[in-house]
């Protein structure tokens, strides 16, 4: 099992769970999740957007490179799908090192870590998926490993146990998350660079649909991209998803090119919306504006209503739909804003009118 995890070929299980939430229903994990390794842009410059981002990412590259030392560790912190996996691996490949996977709750316990660091050669790039779900004890293995390139590794049990320190090679932790507030103070200190990713817009999502069906070989025109792009919820991974659906419905009740009408066509078929809600975002839309009517309802209640995790709901929904203006976090719980009503066709109530929503945050 362990040895799974230094490989860079082996997916950690967790991201395929959320690709699997993602795919909204519309048919196809598995499949999708195998085709998304392909995707994967290798070097800095076919990684579209994030310009700032990538600026610094270039600098701190460039600086390791003159030094030549290994790079300084990274955190990548967003939401899901949004290029923190890929980042990782562009890393690896821009300094011609190896790339070990793995992810905070597939180390249970402090000797899992210590099996992959012993196992790190010069320059490497640990990557550590969901890294604010990495238990304490594990949590205290990595500060002397970041830190000073030191490992200790406890032997023996009870009170015949000692502690031995080995010293390993400098190498690069890379770390993935999509809650920053979840990461304890002293971890997120010993990274010298935080990088938020953030959602990207139309025409960046235009180009990454654009390179996908390149790379699909898949027919389609400035307006066909330019439709998926715009109901891609700002995402990447859901363009390329969204992409693959629609190329389905090409081929099979189309021509196989894809024009803005048939990607239209094809994306109303699998219940993706014009603003890119899927099934999901309208159940808790419409939960939130009817059944609470609008809120605040907390968000286990809300996450039930729907039958979804609150852990997703929080992730993976939620932070689009805040972006759209549709819902809002508040002290007492969620809230729905007019774009809500609106958007699942019901009337604005007038407590929600926008001139109105200001009170609705006051504790
Ligand atoms: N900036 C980008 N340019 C092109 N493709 C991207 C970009 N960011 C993400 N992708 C695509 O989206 C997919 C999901 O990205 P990933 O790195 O797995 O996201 P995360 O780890 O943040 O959940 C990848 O397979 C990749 O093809
Ligand atoms: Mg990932």
């Amino acid at each position: 099992m362990r040895d799974e995890f230094l490989d860079p070929n082996i997916r950690a299980d967790d991201e395929s769970a959320v690709s699997a939430v993602l795919a909204g229903g519309a048919a196809g994990g598995e499949a999708d999740a195998d085709s998304e390794v392909g995707l994967r842009p290798q070097a800095l410059d076919e990684f579209v957007g994030q310009r700032e981002l990538k600026e610094h990412l270039t600098i701190v590259l460039e600086a390791a490179r003159k030094r030549e030392q290994s790079v300084d560790h990274l955190l990548f912190a967003g939401p899901p799908g949004l290029g923190k996996t890929t980042l990782a691996g562009i890393v690896a490949v821009e300094m011609g090192v190896q790339l070990h996977i793995t992810s905070g709750p597939a180390l249970e316990r402090a000797g899992d870590l210590a099996a992959i660091l012993t196992k790190l050669e010069e320059g490497d790039v640990l990557f550590i998926d969901e890294i604010h779900r990495l238990s304490r004890s594990v949590e205290e293995i990595l500060y002397p490993a970041m830190e000073d390139f030191q490992l200790d590794i406890v032997v023996g049990k009870g009170p015949a146990a000692s502690s031995i320190r080995l010293t390993m090679p400098p190498f690069t932790l890379v770390g993935a998350t999509t809650r920053t507030g979840m990461i304890t103070g002293p971890l997120r200190d010993r990274f010298g660079l935080v990088a938020r990713l953030d959602y990207y817009d139309t025409d960046e999502l235009r180009m990454i649909v654009e390179r996908a069906a390149g790379i699909l070989d898949v027919d389609i025109d400035t307006d066909g991209a330019q439709q998926i792009a715009r109901r891609s919820r700002g995402t990447p991974r859901i363009a390329n998803r969204l992409l693959r659906r629609v190329r389905d419905f090409a081929e099979v009740r189309a021509d196989g090119s894809i024009t803005s009408t048939v990607a239209a066509e094809g994306l109303a078929l699998f219940g993706v919306d014009d603003r890119g809600l899927d099934k999901v975002d309208r159940a808790i839309l419409s939960n939130l504006c009817g059944q609470f009517g609008g809120g605040p309802v907390g968000l286990s209640t809300l996450a039930i209503s729907i039958g979804e995790q609150p852990e997703t709901v929080e992730d993976v929904y939620e932070p689009f739909l805040i972006t759209q203006g549709m819902i809002a976090r508040t002290p007492r719980g969620r809230v729905a804003l007019a774009a809500a009503y609106e958007h699942v066709g019901l009337e604005v109530p007038p407590s929600r009118a926008p001139e109105n929503a200001a009170t609705l945050f006051d504790g």
